[in-house]
């Protein structure tokens, strides 16, 4: 049993392989936040000694005295206005001028399998792997019952959480917040680490010391955004990549999201995370209910590895879906850095046969072949195929793609909408806009109002029409702009702070009923790169295409960042040409390719463009990935810091099994009479022993020193460590093979 309740202690305690999370019915029915920590039996309400704190207020019916004060106390799910002055979970009103809500116990309930959500993208239970507890409180004033839902994936140590909030009350109530968590950390001193960016600067990697007052990341642009990602880890101060307890709070949403930390008089940490609150509400009538996103809670005491590593397995099997999800994806060449918006039927047939001829597996038609699209001012939402490039049709070319032995994939932003198109001149209310303002422009494009049923019908037609007349084994979902000019000609006024979470469910439905209806085709997720990448957009895309920074050393801040929650398996990575087109930095081939085989693996370049020695490297690179792709799509991914005093970047993908291990090395800037670069391998057997199958360099000027020996004990690699050649040229690059050859 993974969640036991001890009827005469009153707790609730939930056991993941390597996490205990514990909950007590306190007095007057308050549930209180006992513990979340390492693996342990026990009872931990002695932690919390009734102390009177001034101004701190108690429940009015005083039998506990004053030193029980909810403003004190850690709690599972915090109220607001009733005493407790922190941060709250619950914020509302009724339509009697009823604000916040006081939280008491009702019931709850434990079952086997995994609760499900109405509409929204979450964790499933592959079978037997999860139980569910539901803890019932009651608001009295509001009549509100809030159902908090854990559900526990003992063996992949998780525990999910969501909210289910239903009117039971006679009021019209309005939810001004409703997060999906809030977790309690009463005694330690934390670090927070998140992931902060910009459009082709996404998921930088910052910790900080959280100081006393509130901490908060979000994103109020209708997607989970390039600026902050829904995922921030909470660390001890000393915790390392292998040692101290941290904890991660990652969201499956896509939209806008909000975490905040409080560090409060007592140097107790809350933390509260959920949909994004700034013009967010939500109207309940008696009888209506209304669910949160989930929050994927995870736990490790033994530092930030081995979470990053129950995150990539637990989003890899337990939240991507799909044909696609467990499965050695195409290597892909993909047209836009190739052709940008110039092309024709021929130039793009040309770009297959190149492609085949390279080893690429699937071609995909990047933007500009709809519509009268030239340039990205226009035809976004006309999406038949354009007379001035293809006019003979889609048809034609996507059997001349599949008869060069290619699959063909497609780009499409559905959820966008040009003014000048012929869907905004037929249906101008189906974009967002408040009346009497002209929408802002991004990009020179508008967004379709996707809380409209009509919309997403729309839109569904249009897409599985394509998709089956054609034979699309891709598509690249993109989605170009935020959502500003929150407002929808279909919401009454009293609902409009709906609709930006409405926008989500529509988006999710959307995607839902076209993977269910075509589940051999595999969807990338995009937003301008890497501005909607979150578990969210996982549940339906597989993967999703990490920046529109494809400069390798940029890149390796953005996938170390995005490594913190998010698996290789998920992360669309690309070769791309040079000098390269966002930064002008020119990286040798071979570095390039070391970075992108750290994803999903692929290529946005013109092969016409290659010299023939450029051609042979690449079809040695893809060959080599083919090699390497179940490892670093499956295997356990360690983050490895040199100890030399170059910048350098440092990882390894290990087999679950430990029968191989794959390290690469990348150098951007060497250094003359550097010290040497020296690293400790991870999760290997300590009594195996592994063969050097390979060795390549990439980059280098200079013929590298060979490493004195091929063979090494696991012991060796990781209690020594492996000195590394010096490397000398511009941005080198190393992949190092290991292979277990003991058995
Ligand atoms: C976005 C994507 C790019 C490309 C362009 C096309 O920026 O992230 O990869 O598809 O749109 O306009």
């Amino acid at each position: 049993m993974s969640i036991v309740f001890d009827r005469e202690r009153q707790t609730l305690t939930l056991h993941t392989a390597g996490s205990s999370y514990q909950m007590q019915i306190g007095p007057l029915g308050v549930l209180l936040h006992l513990y979340y920590g390492p693996r342990c039996e026990g009872c931990f309400d002695y932690l919390y000694l009734p102390r009177d704190r001034g101004f701190s207020p108690n429940p009015h019916e005083r039998t506990e005295g004053r030193g029980f004060s909810l403003d004190n106390l850690p709690q599972e799910y915090s109220g607001s206005n009733c005493g407790d002055f922190r941060l709250p979970s619950l914020r509302l009103h009724t339509d009697r001028g009823v604000t916040g809500a006081e939280l008491r116990y009702l019931r709850h309930e434990i079952r086997p399998g995994k609760y499900s959500l109405e509409g929204l993208p979450c964790a499933w239970d592959r079978g037997g792997e999860a139980e569910t507890l539901s803890v019932t409180l009651r608001d009295e004033a509001s009549g509100l019952e809030v159902e908090l839902l854990y559900g526990v994936f003992e063996a992949l140590d998780v525990i999910t959480r969501a909210v289910r909030i239903t009117n039971r009350g006679g009021q019209t109530v309005t939810l001004e917040a409703a997060a999906s968590a809030c977790l309690d950390l009463p005694f330690g001193r934390w670090d927070c680490l998140h992931f902060p960016g910009r459009h082709a600067f996404e998921r930088q990697t910052q910790r900080c010391a959280l100081p006393d007052g509130i901490t908060a990341f979000s994103s109020t642009r209708g997607m989970s955004g390039h600026q902050h990602n829904p995922f921030v880890l909470l660390c001890d101060r000393d915790a390392t990549e292998d040692a101290g307890a941290c904890y991660g709070l990652m969201l499956a949403y896509s939209g806008n999201h909000e975490t905040f930390l409080e560090r409060d008089q007592t140097g107790s940490l809350r933390a509260v995370t959920g949909i994004g609150t700034q013009n967010f509400s939500w109207q309940l009538r008696p009888g209506e209910h209304f669910e949160t996103p989930e929050a994927l809670l995870c736990f490790s005491a033994q530092g930030l590895t081995p979470l990053s590593q129950r995150y990539h397995r637990f989003l890899r099997q337990n939240v991507c879906r799909g044909f696609w999800a467990g499965r050695r994806r195409p290597v892909l060449l993909n047209s836009w850095e190739a052709a940008y918006f110039d092309f024709d039927e021929a130039s793009i047939l040309r770009l297959a046969r190149e492609a085949k001829a390279l080893g690429a597996e699937l071609l995909v038609l990047d933007d500009g072949w709809f519509g009268h699209r030239q340039d990205d001012r226009s035809s976004l939402g006309d999406w038949f195929a354009n007379p001035a490039k293809l006019p003979r049709g889609l048809g034609p070319l996507v059997e001349g793609v599949r008869k060069e032995g290619l699959l063909f994939g497609i780009w499409l932003e559905p959820e966008g909408v040009s003014e000048d198109s012929e869907l905004y001149r037929a249906h101008p209310d189906w974009a967002l806009r408040v009346p009497g303002r002209l929408p802002a422009l991004s990009r020179d494009q508008l967004v379709l109002d996707l809380s409209r049923k009509e919309v997403t019908d729309y839109l569904y037609e249009m897409i599985s029409a394509l998709l089956r007349e054609h034979a699309i084994s891709y598509v690249k979902w993109d989605m170009n702009r935020g959502l500003a000019d929150l407002y929808s000609a279909a919401l009454p006024p009293e609902r409009q702070g709906e609709l930006a979470h409405r926008y989500m469910l529509g988006l999710y439905a959307l995607l839902d009923r076209l993977t269910r209806e075509f589940p051999e085709v595999l969807f990338e997720g995009c937003a301008g790169g890497g501005g909607r990448f979150d578990a969210g957009m996982l549940a339906y895309c597989p993967q999703i295409w990490a920046s529109d920074n494809s400069e390798a050393v940029s890149r390796l801040a953005i996938q170390e960042g995005t490594s913190y929650g998010y698996p290789a398996s998920a992360l669309g990575a690309h070769v791309s040409a040079c000098p390269n087109h966002q930064t002008g930095r020119s990286v040798p081939l071979g570095t390039r390719a070391v970075v992108a085989m750290a994803g999903t693996f692929g290529y946005e370049l013109d092969p016409a463009r290659l010299t023939e020695a450029e051609k042979a490297e690449i079809r040695e690179q893809i060959a080599r990935f083919r090699d390497y792709d179940e490892l670093v799509r499956t295997g356990d991914h360690y983050r490895l810091r040199s100890t030399g005093e170059s910048a350098c970047a440092l990882w390894a993908f290990v087999a679950a099994d430990k029968s191989a291990a794959l390290l690469s090395f990348v150098l951007p800037a060497p250094e003359a009479n550097a010290p040497a670069v020296h690293v400790r391998l991870k999760g290997l057997a300590s009594d195996g022993v592994y063969r050097l199958a390979r060795a390549d360099f990439f980059g280098c000027l200079l013929e590298p020193q060979p490493l004195s020996r091929t063979r090494f004990t696991g012991a060796e690699l990781m209690c020594g460590g492996l000195t590394l050649p010096a490397l000398y040229g511009d941005a080198p690059s190393a992949q190092l093979l290991f292979i277990r050859d003991d058995a």
